[in-house]
């Protein structure tokens, strides 16, 4: 596909590819001056259809700093509203000739069926519980950066063999569907844990180890990646009390002791402090990566649409 959908549709070169990329990204944004004209004269739109804080400004940071011309779509301001259809909108945003349509849907499959009816690279920023591919590089890059301070990632950015546990709603989380294929392709090994009503049957078919148990899925993990309750997700199925999650899953310090020394802290956000981690855990020095997710988010972001609208100016002719 021309866009980017999901991470299943990526080979290791290409994630590998998109990381390199956003280095040049990472260390712009890093200057006083973070501009670059790299997308001057092109218009891109973020269509989000659902509550985002860090992918939506991220995009639109992102879109700016290369110098496109940038407008957010929001659902609740816009004709959808009033009883519009998706394949209706999607004609609506194709007419305006952008060169880049970013979307947010609360269902699976929405950003294909959109993709499929426009004539730009679409970039998927979530998709019900299906996937979250930017997530995923940004949580990449994120976890190269630390490893390579620590010294412990290889040149290529490959991460054979780390132990990376994924804890929390599993069966809702398009994140961790995302992540495990990215992380997979980059040789980990990934665990997931949650409680069994969080944890989809199909889960085990892909290539997973799968614990209900917080310790034993914490014994010897390199990396730990905490997700929210998605508890607008649930429809009153499963929605155990804050106290009690914690209680079982929540990453305490005393519980990220039990993981391997010096482990790393993961979490997309939004956090629920107090819930699924402690402050004292998300805050920590040296071991949370958390603030540096956000960071990576922008950088990937730049990387994603540099490539996608050069890839499609280069077929059309334009480039
Ligand atoms: N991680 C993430 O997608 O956050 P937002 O919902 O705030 O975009």
């Amino acid at each position: 596909h021309r866009g980017l959908l999901g991470i299943a549709q990526l080979q290791t070169h290409e994630i590998l590819f998109l990381l390199d990329e956003a280095e040049q990204w990472v260390a712009l944004n890093r200057r006083p001056a973070k501009h670059s004209d790299q997308l001057a004269g092109l218009t891109i739109i973020n269509a989000f259809f659902e509550n985002s804080t860090r992918t939506l400004l991220s995009f639109e940071i992102a879109g700016k700093r290369l110098g496109a011309d940038v407008v957010n779509m929001h659902a609740a301001q816009s004709s959808v509203k009033k009883g519009e259809t998706l394949i209706d909108t999607a004609m609506t945003l194709n007419a305006m000739r952008a060169d880049a349509i970013v979307i947010r849907h609360g269902s699976s499959g929405a950003v294909r069926l959109i993709a499929d009816r426009v004539a730009c690279p679409v970039l998927n920023a979530g998709d019900g519980q299906h996937e979250h591919p930017t997530q995923a590089l940004l949580d990449a890059l994120a976890l190269r950066h630390a490893l390579r301070e620590a010294g412990r990632a290889s040149s290529d950015g490959m991460v054979n063999g780390l132990v990376v546990t994924i804890c929390g709603d599993i069966r809702h989380s398009r994140v961790a569907r995302s992540n495990i294929l990215c992380l997979q392709a980059l040789g980990a090994v990934v665990r997931v844990c949650a409680p069994p009503a969080l944890m989809p049957a199909e889960i085990t078919q892909m290539g997973v180890e799968v614990f209900h148990h917080f310790d034993a899925a914490l014994d010897g993990a390199e990396v730990v990646m905490m997700l929210r309750l998605q508890n607008e997700r649930m429809d009153g199925q499963f929605i155990p009390s804050p106290r009690e999650y914690r209680h079982l899953y929540g990453l305490t310090p005393e519980r990220l002791a039990r993981a391997a020394p010096g482990a790393l802290v993961m979490h997309p956000g939004p956090m629920n402090r107090g819930v699924e981690i402690d402050s004292t855990v998300a805050d920590l020095a040296g071991r949370s990566l958390i603030t540096a997710q956000v960071e990576m988010g922008v950088a990937i972001r730049m990387a994603c649409l540099e490539v996608l609208t050069r890839r499609a100016r280069q077929v059309e002719g334009w480039a």
